[in-house]
C-alpha cells in the first residue's frame, strides 16, 4: 500500500475533538458571530468551525454567504462591499431578536474571543470572485501573526484548491483540510495538497470510503450532522469529528468510551475494511 508522508504526521499531532461546534453554533446562536462562539463554548464545544472571506477592502470577516441578505438586515455582495459597510449590519436580529446587535466579526476579533474561551478552530476559508489565493494567503498570514500559543493548532480549511495551495504557501506548517461536497475520488487531492483531514459531506460517506481515506493517512471529518444516532453512525465507521450546529445535543449521546479528544492520524483498520483499503 502506498502510504504517503502525510500532512499530519509532517504538521504533527492536530488535537481534534469528536465534535466541533459548526458556524459556532449555528442551531442555536446566530452563525459566525462571537455571540455564537461564545455559546458554542457554554454548551461544551472544544472546538468551532466558521466560515472566512475577504470584503472589497481585503478584511478578513466571518461569513457564510457570498451576499448579506439571509443573515443580516442588510443586503449586497460581500466581496465588493469595504468592510466598514458589513460592520454596520445587524448580524444577530434575523435569527432571534435577542440576539439584535450582533455585529459580522473580523478574524482578529474572533481569535481574541477564541484566546478568551480556550476553544479552538477550524478556520474555512470561502473564496469568490477571482480572490481563492488572496484569501488564502492572507487569513494564512494572518492566523500565523495573531493564534495564540496556548490554543490548539488551528485547521485551516477550504473547497477551493487554490486558496489551500495559498495558504501552504504563507504558512507550510499550518493544519489544513481539504472539504468535499460529493465522495468519489477526489479526496486523493488531499496528498497533493498536503492535507492533515478531508472534511466531508456527511451525507456522501460509507464505510468503504471513511476506511480508504484513514487507510491513506488522513482524519476524517464530517459535516454537518445535527442527529446523536447519525454521529453515532459515523464514529463507528472511523469518521474522527463530526461538525453540528446543535453540538450539545451530539454531545450529550456520545457513543461510551468515545474519547473527546481524537489524535491524527487515526490507527489502520482490520478485516474488510482494510482489505478494501488496500485494493
Ligand atoms: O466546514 C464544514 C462545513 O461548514 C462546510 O460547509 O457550507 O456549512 O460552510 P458550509
Ligand atoms: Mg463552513
Amino acid at each position: 500500500m502506498h502510504r504517503p508522508d502525510s500532512a499530519a504526521s509532517r504538521l504533527g499531532e492536530l488535537d481534534l475533538p469528536s465534535v466541533i461546534g459548526h458556524r459556532g453554533a449555528a442551531g442555536v446562536a446566530p452563525e459566525n458571530t462571537l455571540g455564537g462562539l461564545r455559546r458554542a463554548s457554554a454548551l461544551g464545544c472544544r472546538w468551532v468551525e466558521f466560515d472566512v472571506r475577504l470584503t472589497a477592502d481585503r478584511e478578513l470577516i466571518l461569513f457564510h454567504d457570498d451576499r448579506l441578505e439571509r443573515t443580516t438586515d442588510s443586503c449586497g455582495n460581500v466581496g465588493a462591499l469595504p468592510s466598514s459597510a458589513i460592520r454596520c449590519c445587524d448580524a444577530g436580529a434575523w435569527f432571534d431578536a435577542s440576539f439584535a446587535g450582533e455585529r459580522v466579526p473580523t478574524l482578529a476579533e474572533a481569535i481574541e474571543l477564541l484566546s478568551e474561551l480556550g476553544l479552538g478552530a477550524n478556520v474555512e476559508l470561502k473564496s469568490q470572485r477571482g480572490n481563492a489565493i488572496q484569501t488564502g494567503m492572507a487569513a494564512a498570514d494572518l492566523l500565523a501573526r495573531l493564534w495564540p500559543q496556548h490554543l490548539p493548532r488551528p485547521l485551516i480549511s477550504s473547497f477551493s484548491p487554490d486558496t489551500l495551495e495559498a495558504a501552504r504557501y504563507r504558512a507550510p506548517t499550518m493544519a489544513r483540510g481539504l472539504l468535499l461536497r460529493g465522495a468519489g475520488g477526489r479526496w486523493r487531492r488531499a496528498e497533493a495538497l498536503g492535507c492533515a483531514t478531508v472534511n466531508a459531506d456527511h451525507r456522501f460517506l460509507r464505510p468503504a470510503v471513511v476506511a480508504q481515506i484513514r487507510n491513506a493517512g488522513y482524519s476524517v471529518l464530517a459535516y454537518t450532522v445535527n442527529e446523536p444516532a447519525r454521529a453515532r453512525e459515523l464514529f463507528a465507521w472511523g469518521v474522527c469529528s463530526v461538525f453540528s450546529d446543535v453540538p450539545h445535543m451530539i454531545l450529550a449521546q456520545m457513543p461510551p468510551g468515545l474519547p473527546q479528544s481524537n489524535a491524527t492520524p487515526p490507527p489502520l483498520l482490520a478485516g474488510s475494511a482494510r482489505r478494501e483499503a488496500l485494493m
